[in-house]
């Protein structure tokens, strides 16, 4: 099992920096060859961890014009609700910086949770046809530039939960639950082949509560993967980063 890269660090802070500096990396990268960027957030902390990308120097290097921002999941509430993963990213981060409105692609927050998924991938296709997402020679699922995960301490990524029906899903792109076990129930969610087919992953967990599941995430004890969703991240061709903080990385197995 490929682990991925650990990246762990002392503190939030050097955490921070260190996922600013990758993501600004990875956005100089795909402009310089595709001249665009395209990047899907979560919710969660992940947000408050990706704050200074709204900070110098990044505010003015990076070229915020040229981003393409979905969702790997989201919670079907209206944008404006403070359950919504669109108005976290919204004023934690896209508010702050020079991003182009027309390029926020979010869920339509006026219809049921299967309508929503069915309308949010069709948006997706266009955005193939269109170039802006690129397409996975492997798989034929979009391949983001960059997908940005948190991990519950059960091991949830994106709204892929333990032992859910939807960790089988290998035709949609979106899918929808209205059983969440955390809340609120109703969500869409990316399904893990357009997790598995983009360019980067990256995992960002911290806090000692969540030691267990990245312990059984990355390194080789849990046979039973749908018990363990993050566990079933593994890009097909593209690079798996984890970001972790001392205390989520303290039951990590010493090399
Ligand atoms: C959501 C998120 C979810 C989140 C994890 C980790 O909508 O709830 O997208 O997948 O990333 O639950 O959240 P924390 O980092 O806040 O623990």
């Amino acid at each position: 099992k490929d682990r991925g890269e650990l990246r762990i660090h002392e503190s939030l802070d050097e955490l921070s920096t260190d996922l600013a500096d990758y993501i600004a990396e990875l956005s100089e990268a795909s402009v310089k060859e595709r001249g665009v960027f395209s990047i899907a957030l979560s919710g969660g902390s992940l947000i408050g961890l990706m704050g200074k990308l709204s900070e110098a120097p990044y505010n003015r290097t990076v070229d915020w014009a040229k981003w393409y921002i979905f969702w790997a999941d989201e919670r079907v509430v209206a944008k404006n609700h403070t359950d919504s993963n669109y108005k976290l990213a919204k004023d934690g981060l896209l508010s702050k910086v020079p991003i182009i409105p027309s390029h926020v692609h979010s869920i339509n927050d006026a219809v049921s949770a299967e309508e929503a998924a069915s309308e949010y991938e069709f948006v997706i296709r266009q955005l193939v046809k269109a170039r802006m997402v690129s397409v996975s020679e492997v798989s034929d699922c979009p391949k983001f530039d960059l997908i940005l995960l948190g991990m519950g301490p059960d091991g949830h990524v994106a709204s892929l939960f333990p032992n859910h029906a939807v960790l089988n899903e290998k035709s949609e792109w979106v899918t929808f639950i209205t059983d969440s076990p955390k809340p609120p129930p109703e969500r869409i969610t990316f399904t893990l082949p357009v997790i598995n087919s983009a360019s980067n992953v990256a995992m960002v967990v911290a806090g000692e509560a969540k030691s267990e599941a990245v312990h059984l995430a990355i390194d080789n004890v849990e046979p039973d993967c749908s018990k363990l969703p993050a566990r079933m991240v593994q890009p097909t061709t593209g690079k798996l980063v984890w970001f972790l903080d001392k205390g989520a990385a303290s039951k990590l197995d010493g090399d």
